[in-house]
């Protein structure tokens, strides 16, 4: 197990790998200050936040986490200059290509919430081919948040409940909480047990806005491209740690 290759002793981790959360959601944040605080212009940050993505991706993958889902691109992230929104998308490009051709070798699912209408033709014919290529393996799926918003999520899956109902398929007198969830983009995918928000910044950002209803909270004031694999143990140590009541005694 690379837990062991990489010389990580589990037994001083504090984490009981037989009892992982079932899905862990992250706020990769902090790209910014990573590359400012070296001088650097902020798309030196978001390489280093894609190549540290690969790192923790795999590392998730490795120890046998079910479910990963990260915010990658916000549906307000349209807002930074120009320069900034293309190199994240050619970072995008870059790194799909990269997971495309390795998909083989490395085998995780991947899929992507968000409306990936806006996004260049190119970009989304990958997103496509790595979903569809995904359909074939099991074991951890890697989740990607690209131009998603939690409110928008909501909103579109209002829409189309309400345009079942106008066809006739649907009856909002029996509309329950699980049934409006299979209207989202995170259908068939349970809610994440932890998230993770790196930086330091104690808000949501409009990420999963439904899905973490129930979910703890992990804030690390470590900036994404330096979040480390003992960071995430520690993250997962401490939501063992937690007594979930989920609204009960
Ligand atoms: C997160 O890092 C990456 C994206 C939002 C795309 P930031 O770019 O937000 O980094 P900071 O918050 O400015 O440091
Ligand atoms: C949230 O980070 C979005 C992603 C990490 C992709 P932001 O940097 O956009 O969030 P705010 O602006 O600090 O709330
Ligand atoms: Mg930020």
């Amino acid at each position: 197990m690379v837990l062991f290759q990489k010389k990580i002793d589990p037994a001083r981790t504090g984490v009981d790998f037989d009892r992982l959360p079932g899905h862990i959601a992250i706020i990769m944040d902090g790209n910014g200050r990573w590359a400012k605080k070296r001088g650097l212009p902020r798309t030196a940050g978001h390489a280093a936040g894609a190549e540290n993505f690969r790192t923790i991706a795999t590392y998730c993958k490795d120890i046998g986490l079910d479910y990963l889902t990260v915010y990658a691109f916000s549906s307000e992230n349209w807002r930074r200059p120009k320069e900034e929104v293309g190199a994240i998308m050619g970072l995008l490009k870059k790194y799909l290509l990269e997971a495309v051709s390795r998909m083989e070798r490395d085998r995780v699912k991947m899929e992507f919430f968000g409306d990936l209408s806006p996004l260049a033709p190119e970009l989304r014919e990958l997103c496509q081919r790595t979903r569809e290529i995904s359909r074939h393996y099991e074991g951890c799926q890697v989740n990607i948040c690209l131009n998603y918003g939690g409110r928008d999520e909501i909103v579109r899956a209002a829409r189309a409940y309400a345009q079942d109902c106008i066809d006739g398929k649907a009856d909002p007198n029996h509309l329950t909480t699980e049934g409006f969830g299979g209207y989202l983009y995170s259908r068939g995918v349970p809610d994440p047990d932890l998230v993770i928000r790196t930086s330091g910044e104690l808000r949501l950002s409009n990420f999963l806005l439904w899905q973490l209803a129930y979910a703890e909270f992990y804030i690390t004031d470590m900036l994404w491209p330096d979040f480390s694999k003992e960071e995430l143990l520690r993250a997962i140590a401490a939501y063992q740690s937690r007594d979930r009541r989920f609204g009960g005694v």
